[in-house]
């Protein structure tokens, strides 16, 4: 019998321009690491971070509660007692990196791997949608409503793609990955982030849009899948007409900051997730011995500061995904 699981997942970023609650991208940034073990009764939180200990309002807890509950229901366990989750955060909350994503995907992968349901989710595709699913509850907690594209980032690692309007069946989403090659320059604002901040910036996204604001945000984001995202240039198509220019007014400096990156050579810019956090993405080149994402960094930081803002400059790749690094027998 498996007793305990322990899981490291990367963090995130979601939207990408054009693709609000449908594009994610996994970054090698950042990692949680979630260990759920049999144990006690209910669910408990164990954390020394600065989260919800209480299951119904963590993240992590509410996927695991799901997902015990299913297992329960389908009699794929007969397990009664209950599951201890350790959270060791290493995502930064409320920055729009999925935070609560990473420990809702290690947590989902933790169930899986502890009750050992990987064959009974059906075939492997059926397997991820459900995945993704249950994972996506967890967003709950910090985004008031659930969304699928951090938790899918978070869960199979590069780009991936979900389609949350699926009507065949309630408890899955279909999730699909490109493959992407690319330099990443996160620029991470150091200001005060209200709790539940993701809810509050979905607060300010229009109710309504104008055709020709749809049209364009359609186009880039059906150009850059059938682009294949393998070519840093289909990043050109990475615009969003809609989301951006409601959510940028909460971040110092927006317009300077992307101003900044684009003229230092990046290919394109967009708010991460709910922001505030913002992502350049560039290819990598050297020049008079600066790389590009280094140059495109330093000008990042010099626009937020004409906001009179310090920030934090982080460069990676994409992550590839999630690692089980422990299993206790
Ligand atoms: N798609 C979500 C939003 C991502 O933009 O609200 C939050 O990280």
């Amino acid at each position: 019998m498996v007793k305990s699981v322990t899981v490291r997942a990367p963090c995130s970023t979601a939207n990408l321009g054009p693709g609000f609650d449908v594009f994610g991208l996994a970054l090698d940034a950042f990692y949680d690491e979630v260990t759920v073990t049999k144990k006690g009764k209910g669910i408990t939180i164990v954390s020394s971070d600065d989260i919800p200990l209480d299951p119904k309002k963590n993240t992590a807890g509410i996927v695991a509660k799901a997902m015990l509950d299913n297992f329960r229901k389908e009699g794929w366990t007969k397990y009664k007692n209950g599951i201890e989750i350790k959270i060791k955060k290493g995502v930064p909350a409320g920055y729009g990196l999925g935070s609560s994503a990473a420990s809702a995907a290690a947590c989902a992968l933790g169930m899986e791997s502890l009750f050992k349901t990987e064959k009974k989710w059906g075939a492997r595709e059926s397997r991820a949608y459900d995945l993704v699913y249950y994972a996506g509850l967890g967003e709950k907690a910090s985004a008031g409503t659930v969304h699928y594209d951090n938790v899918a980032a978070s869960l199979f690692g590069n780009f991936v793609i979900v389609n949350p309007n699926f009507l065949n069946h309630k408890y899955k989403v279909p999730v699909t990955t490109l493959d992407v090659e690319i330099d990443i320059v996160i620029g991470i604002p150091k200001i005060k982030v209200p709790k539940q901040k993701t809810k509050a910036s979905r607060g300010v996204i229009p109710k309504t849009v104008k055709f020709s604001d749809a049209s364009f945000n359609l186009a880039n984001a059906t150009m850059f899948v059938a682009k294949g995202g393998g070519n840093p240039s289909t990043f050109t198509y990475l615009r969003d007409a809609i989301v951006e220019p409601a959510r940028k007014k909460m971040i110092p400096g927006f317009d300077q900051v992307k101003e900044n990156a684009m003229k230092a050579g990046a290919i394109a810019f967009v708010i991460s997730g709910a922001g505030p956090s913002v992502i350049a993405f560039s290819n990598y080149y050297k020049k008079g011995g600066v790389t590009a994402p280094k140059k495109i960094g330093a000008a990042m930081k010099k626009g937020f500061k004409s906001a009179k803002v310090d920030c934090d400059i982080v460069i990676c790749k994409p992550s590839n995904g999630p690692k089980i690094v422990k299993i206790v027998k």
